[in-house]
């Protein structure tokens, strides 16, 4: 066979192989499309439709986020907010205290790197990214203690990052709420 022949015969495998390697990613995407329409569908999964921002500069000196209004607030209709702060390694508040069968809306951001929670037993599990307010909403159906470890590795102290989820029932969480006098409720009171 001429050289020429060979340059031809070589040509013509590498366009059957990039027709292969093509149909292969085109197949992929078409899986990939295919399992964010079914789980969108289904399961009714939405990527985050809203984004918010915040300094995490500032944290500690104005804002949302500042230390007396971290903990779990009670809401003109009912519902408790938890504002949380994710730092080097703990959470603050380290123990957070929630009624049984209200609707609770976890409000979190990092005063530094990126760091995780997750609440034992339950399906919660988000990112905590400093410059981002992680919003989720959840009831929890009856007291019971939970561990809410940190699942981002965030440095030499991470396996030690980890706070308390107490839930109590209604009766006793509104009465630690009339008797701590606080703004804003955590175990410690
Ligand atoms: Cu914070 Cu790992």
């Amino acid at each position: 066979m001429s050289a020429r022949g060979t340059g031809a015969a070589s040509g013509s495998v590498i366009e059957r192989i990039e027709r292969k390697w093509a149909i292969a990613m085109s197949a992929i995407l078409v899986v990939l499309v295919a399992i964010v329409i079914f789980t969108g569908l289904h399961w009714a999964m939405m990527p985050p439709s809203r984004v918010e921002t915040v300094q995490p500069e500032t944290l500690n000196s104005s804002g949302e986020f500042v230390e007396e209004n971290l903990g779990s607030a009670i809401e003109p209709d009912g519902s408790v907010t938890v504002r949380i702060v994710a730092q080097q390694y703990s959470f603050t508040p380290q123990c957070i205290v929630v009624p049984a069968n209200v609707p609770i809306t976890f409000r979190a951001t990092s005063a530094d790197v990126i760091h995780g929670m997750l609440i034992t037993g339950t399906n919660i599990n988000s990112m905590i990214e400093p410059g981002y307010v992680s919003t989720f909403r959840t009831t929890f159906a009856q007291p019971a203690d939970h561990l809410m470890p940190c699942h981002e590795f965030c440095g030499t102290g991470h396996q030690g990052m980890w706070a308390h989820v107490k839930v109590i029932d209604r009766q006793a969480f509104d009465a630690l709420e009339r008797h701590s006098g606080a703004r804003r409720l955590s175990c410690a009171g």
